[in-house]
């Protein structure tokens, strides 16, 4: 087992009081977890340590050219006052899969488990108590060798620090508008697209800010070539309703495999409805909203969760959804989610670890 030091703070830092206002990722807790690599040492000197700030050189390649990836999950409160994670296993899975692709050095998946168990039950108290806010989970991998040439890093730091948030949109439940983005591509086919590194969510941020420029909250992001398939949001997936069956485009490798993704369809299996992993235009959107049989449009991301599509905006098109309400398979996906993840309802699945 991962022989891990403990150093407790001297000085804990006030909770929030007010659960309600916690918004998403401003606050952190009072210890955060610590483990570097070097070439011929590997993963060595775990540590939870009072969370701070960290020194870098300022030439840690990390800064320059991006290497670096990270993952999202949460801790969640049950009625009983025990806490748990949802699917942890996925996130670090992934999380390798990344690494590969960034030629950053494996982890050990067990080694992350326990230290994360170890870390959140340390900083149980900051799980909220308050129906709807849980407790984000940040790990992230960066490079930190002091060199400004590009080649792959020999020093790496990785670390998890815990954010107790609320709902990632300041909408909640209520549906997002979502602005079909016609100028600037995320991902394209052999690039970044499926790992969770920087680079993807740095590239997104100017459409992004020309969509809230027009009141919208976010991108959906089309195919890099023909900028004709839908791919993603880029804090979360895309799922479409359409005459009753769900279609959410396939993993090609520019889109992120989402564990909500991934969690929502196989609910939706297990309810016997009909599901589709395929290639889907915007074109065929429109056309389903132009002959009424665009049902629903939704999101699911863990940060997200399931976040309904109020109005979708295609150039001068302005799709309403759903009357602008949450649908009935967004309101069951939603229900079923939250409700293993907050314990409310059995978890058939086997995805809940507890701490
Ligand atoms: C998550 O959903 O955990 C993510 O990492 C998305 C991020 C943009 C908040």
């Amino acid at each position: 087992m991962l022989d891990i030091r403990i150093e407790r703070t001297a000085t804990p830092k006030a909770k929030p009081t007010d659960e309600t206002k916690l918004g998403f990722g401003h606050i952190f807790t009072d210890h955060m977890f610590i483990m570097n690599y070097d070439t011929g040492l590997g993963w060595h000197d775990a540590r939870i340590v009072p969370y701070g700030e960290i020194s870098l050189s300022p030439a840690a390649m990390c800064l320059h050219y991006g290497q670096e990836i990270f993952e999202g999950l949460k801790a969640y409160r049950t009625a009983d006052g025990s806490v748990q994670l949802f699917r942890p296993d996925e996130n670090f899975k992934r999380m390798n899969v990344s690494a590969d692709r960034m030629v950053i050095p494996e982890l050990n998946i067990e080694d992350c488990l326990y230290a994360l168990k170890t870390l959140v039950k340390m900083e149980e108290e900051w799980v909220p108590h308050t129906e709807g806010a849980s407790l984000y989970i940040r790990p992230f991998i960066i490079a930190t060798d002091p060199y400004v040439g590009v080649r792959p890093a020999d020093h790496y730091m990785f670390i998890i620090i815990l954010s107790p948030s609320g709902a990632y949109y300041s909408t909640g439940l209520n549906p997002v508008k979502i602005y079909v983005e016609k100028q600037y591509v995320r991902a394209v086919r052999g690039g970044t697209g499926f790992a969770k590194t920087a680079a993807n969510y740095a590239i997104s941020l100017k459409g992004q800010q020309e969509a809230h420029d027009q009141d919208y909250e976010q991108v959906l992001w089309l195919d890099g070539v023909e900028q004709k398939y839908i791919e993603e949001v880029g804090s979360m997936n895309i799922m479409f309703v359409i005459d009753g069956e769900v279609v959410t485009p396939e993993l090609t490798g520019s889109v992120l495999p989402g564990i909500t993704r991934k969690s929502a369809l196989e609910i939706c299996r297990k309810k016997g409805m009909k599901v589709s992993e395929r290639r889907i235009t915007i074109d065929e959107v429109a056309k389903a909203y132009d002959e009424g049989k665009l049902n629903e449009v939704f999101g699911t991301g863990t940060a997200a969760v399931i976040s309904p599509v109020g109005h979708l905006k295609w150039g001068d098109k302005i799709m309403t959804i759903n009357d602008n309400k949450i649908g009935p398979v967004s309101q069951m996906l939603y229900d079923t989610m939250t409700g293993i993840q907050w314990g409310k309802i059995a978890d058939e699945y086997n995805w809940i670890v507890k701490i």
